[in-house]
């Protein structure tokens, strides 16, 4: 069983520019561009933990194949995870496993079985599709249903998604579903489009996910 708690240092600077917008809001006279522009020096987000972004490469994180191109032919009805690798500053690749929330889950099922609200535009072929892997009631690592073929099962407090239908929850705590991630075939190469479609853990709001995504972009710009 792998617990992800969330103790990196990219998250305690996002909490700091959480309670620098409250704290703007709250006293109105405090500038929120010097918090932030204090904070930026300090805590500059690192390549590998980037979220997966768009012309990522989802790559093996098994141990035995770790870093290898994932190949839709290596996907079926079991959960295989993989990793999303772009570039770093100099052009190198870089695994973004530097955040242990950029797991992802992998499935491909038969023509017809992923239906809605799974995003249908954001899969290959309507047949291979891409979560988050990390549980949306506590950051566990979830694994395929021991019980239910098909199905997902968190194994610390048996949270279970539906793969198949947008990962939606059927059971146990978890707040909402898990993120889907936007892929696309790219030669042979599995490659993201965008960023998830939906906030996923450890976000609690689609401001607070949104907030994040474009300090991303304008690190990158
Ligand atoms: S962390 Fe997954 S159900 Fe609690």
């Amino acid at each position: 069983m792998t617990r992800y708690k969330r103790q990196d240092p990219e998250m305690s600077r996002r909490r700091f520019i959480n309670l620098a917008m409250g704290t703007t809001a709250a006293v109105g006279g405090v500038s929120l561009i010097s918090a932030l522009g204090t904070a930026n020096p300090v805590f500059r987000l690192t390549r590998d933990k980037m979220p997966p972004l768009k012309g990522d490469i989802l790559v093996h994180a098994s141990n035995n194949k770790e870093g290898q191109p994932v190949r839709i032919s290596e996907l079926s009805t079991q959960l295989v995870r993989a990793w999303p690798m772009g570039k770093d500053e100099n052009g190198e690749n870089v695994i973004r496993k530097g955040d242990p929330n950029n797991i992802l889950a992998l499935y491909r099922f038969p023509k017809g079985q992923i239906v809605r609200p799974t995003n249908l535009d954001a899969t290959i072929d309507g047949e291979t599709v891409a979560y988050s892997d990390v549980c949306t009631h506590a950051g566990c690592s979830v694994a395929d249903s021991d019980i239910n073929a098909g199905q997902m099962k968190c194994p610390c407090h048996s949270g279970q998604y539906d793969p198949k239908r947008g990962a939606v929850v059927i059971g146990g705590p978890p707040p909402r579903g898990l993120a889907q991630l936007p892929i696309a075939l790219q030669g042979e190469n599995i490659v993201v489009t965008d960023f998830f479609l939906t906030f996923p853990y450890p976000y609690t709001n689609a401001s607070e996910w949104a907030s994040f995504k474009q300090e991303v972009e304008e690190q990158l710009a």
